[in-house]
């Protein structure tokens, strides 16, 4: 059984007085939750800050990617080590707003994920086909270039990558911030096409890795998301921005047979 993971995605939002509200709001109202690991990506210059605020607590933190570099002469970037210098469990890679903004390859993501894996920290790794490619049919082609370029990195960093429990995140990129979050049906339906292709490689891993969905989560749809059998939690963008809604959505992933039994799944 997988534990689920929720992660709230706070992107280029917060300052010092903002996150010391928010940190505080999110602690109180989570501090209840069993079953379930749930963690905020902040930007780099308040990682700090989780860590003094959620250090006493079960929530976890991370960064929102992580330099491909391990140090020297690069300049703004932010190495794996450094991060780990402030307690980040996780670092989100890949990202669609990374991967457009920035041009960043499949290639360049999984060197990433083994800088993470290295320092001991959780790569959520982000997959998903845009608008374009969904209304061609290339979903499938597209997600699995994206969970093939994983097995091309060394058998070493493979075995760290399991040890930390790499993460997948499926975010459909058409769903990320427009509202219109992927149907249940569709989105297990690619959760489960992942788990085959990586039990192609790596059976025990297949079993293991938790595959989480992304893109407009919210409290009104969680439920029927997060009940599906491939669908282990959520990676969470706008609705982790308010604690009460970023509360609601890991409850719901704490408790998804109690409280998603009998919705549909339409
Ligand atoms: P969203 O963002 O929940 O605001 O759609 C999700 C993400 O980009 O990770």
């Amino acid at each position: 059984m997988r534990k689920k993971l929720v992660v709230g995605n706070w992107k280029l939002h917060g300052s010092l007085v903002e996150n010391e509200k928010l940190l505080d709001e999110i602690a109180t109202q989570l501090k209840d939750l069993r079953n379930i690991d749930c963690g905020v990506c902040l930007p780099y210059p308040y990682l700090f800050q989780a860590q003094r605020k959620l250090a006493n607590t079960s929530i976890l933190w991370g960064a929102q990617n992580v330099s491909q570099f391990l140090a020297g002469a690069y300049t703004s970037s932010v190495s794996a080590k450094m991060i780990a210098d402030f307690g980040c469990s996780f670092a989100i890679v890949g990202h669609s707003e990374r991967r457009s903004y920035s041009h960043e390859s499949n290639q360049k993501a999984v060197i990433r994920i083994k800088r993470a894996v290295d320092a001991g920290i959780t790569p959520i790794y982000c997959v998903g086909e845009t608008l374009a490619e969904y209304g061609l049919g290339q979903t499938k082609k597209i997600i699995e270039a994206q969970i093939l370029a994983i097995f091309g990195l060394d058998a070493i960093t493979l075995s760290r990558a399991k040890a930390v429990g790499l993460v997948v995140a499926y975010e459909p990129v058409w769903a990320i911030g427009t509202g219109h979050a992927a149907q249940p049906a569709q989105a297990q339906m690619v959760h489960h096409f992942i788990r085959a292709l990586i039990a192609q490689h790596d059976a025990d891993f297949a079993e293991k890795v938790r595959i989480i969905y992304g893109g407009s989560l919210t409290p009104v749809n969680a439920c029927s998301l997060l009940i599906m059998p491939d669908i282990d939690g959520g990676l969470v963008g706008h609705s982790a921005l308010n604690a009460l809604t970023f509360k609601a959505i890991c409850e719901m992933a704490a408790h998804t047979h109690e409280l998603c039994e009998g919705i549909s799944c339409d």
